[in-house]
């Protein structure tokens, strides 16, 4: 371990210590990165997850950990067996069968991995805007001999490239969190332009939500929240929509235990 980290660590323990300083400091850094959240919009998240490898964890909550390079992706790797994912899977099993499926935010592909093992036969693509991610993921990928996934670096909101419904399934797993009310509506209409059968996002979503004008989202400390009704309702009709809940057990963070949902939309 370096030994910037263990200094940074001593330090966040010190400012645990004392109540009204971390408190103090909480609020700070909050208020800091909302104003930059909300004025940036969706560039501010772009260019934290770009470069995401390269930072520290800089959670003022988490003195547990640092990340540090490809550390962060193998974290994601390592996560394969995370509850959340399988009930995904659950979900996405009872669209198959299925020729292909494109997984924006894919990071290494954790959730490729799984999808690759269950339906040899269909083609996997995933992209993600960490090229170290993506890096990390493409040597996993080809030293397990696993032939039917392409990762590459790409944007959310750069579906250009591909073609009118060029994949029949469309999934996100805690990426639309990090897309800001000034990029959702481009992002989700090209979803929908370039997907054949389906969209399956898992993200958070909430009813009643202050201020979410037109479900663009709502900010909630880091991430968006919105109502994915309201959203997909301004492109699809609402019969076409279905939402299920997270079971709140089995994603014990407190976002995801309220907010999280399995959100379909079939076209
Ligand atoms: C919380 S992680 C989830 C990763 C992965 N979906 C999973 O389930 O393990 C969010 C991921 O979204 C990626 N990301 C964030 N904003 C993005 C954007 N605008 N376009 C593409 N990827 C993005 C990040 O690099 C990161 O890998």
């Amino acid at each position: 371990m370096p030994a910037q980290p263990n200094k940074n660590i001593a330090l966040k323990s010190f400012v645990k210590q004392v109540p009204w300083l971390h408190q103090s400091l909480r609020f700070f850094y909050w208020q800091g990165r909302s104003l930059r959240d909300r004025f940036l919009g969706t560039t501010a998240q772009e260019r934290y997850w770009r470069n995401r490898h390269r930072h520290k964890n800089d959670d003022w909550n988490d003195t547990s950990r640092f990340w540090h390079n490809r550390d962060w992706a193998k974290s994601y790797w390592s996560s394969i067996s995370h509850p959340h994912r399988q009930f995904l899977l659950k979900h996405i099993n009872r669209l198959a069968p299925f020729n292909n499926l494109l997984e924006i935010g894919a990071n290494c592909g954790p959730n490729l991995y799984i999808l690759a093992k269950k339906f040899p036969q269909s083609a996997f693509r995933g992209i993600d805007i960490n090229p170290a991610a993506v890096e990390f993921g493409q040597k996993h990928f080809e030293k397990l001999g696993i032939h039917n996934v392409n990762l590459e670096v790409g944007r959310a909101d750069q579906l250009d490239k591909f073609s009118d419904k060029s994949f029949d399934i469309i999934i996100t797993d805690a990426v639309l969190i990090y897309i800001a009310p000034d990029k959702i509506k481009r992002v989700i209409q090209d979803m929908i332009r370039v997907s054949r059968k389906a969209l399956v996002f898992l993200e958070q979503h909430q009813e009643f939500l202050r201020k979410d004008n037109r479900g663009l989202g709502a900010y909630q400390f880091g991430l968006w929240q919105r109502n994915y009704r309201r959203l997909l309702g301004q492109f699809l009709p609402q019969e076409k929509i279905k939402l299920t809940k997270l079971p709140p057990k089995l994603w014990p963070d407190k976002n995801w235990s309220q907010a999280g949902y399995v959100i379909k939309a079939f076209l």
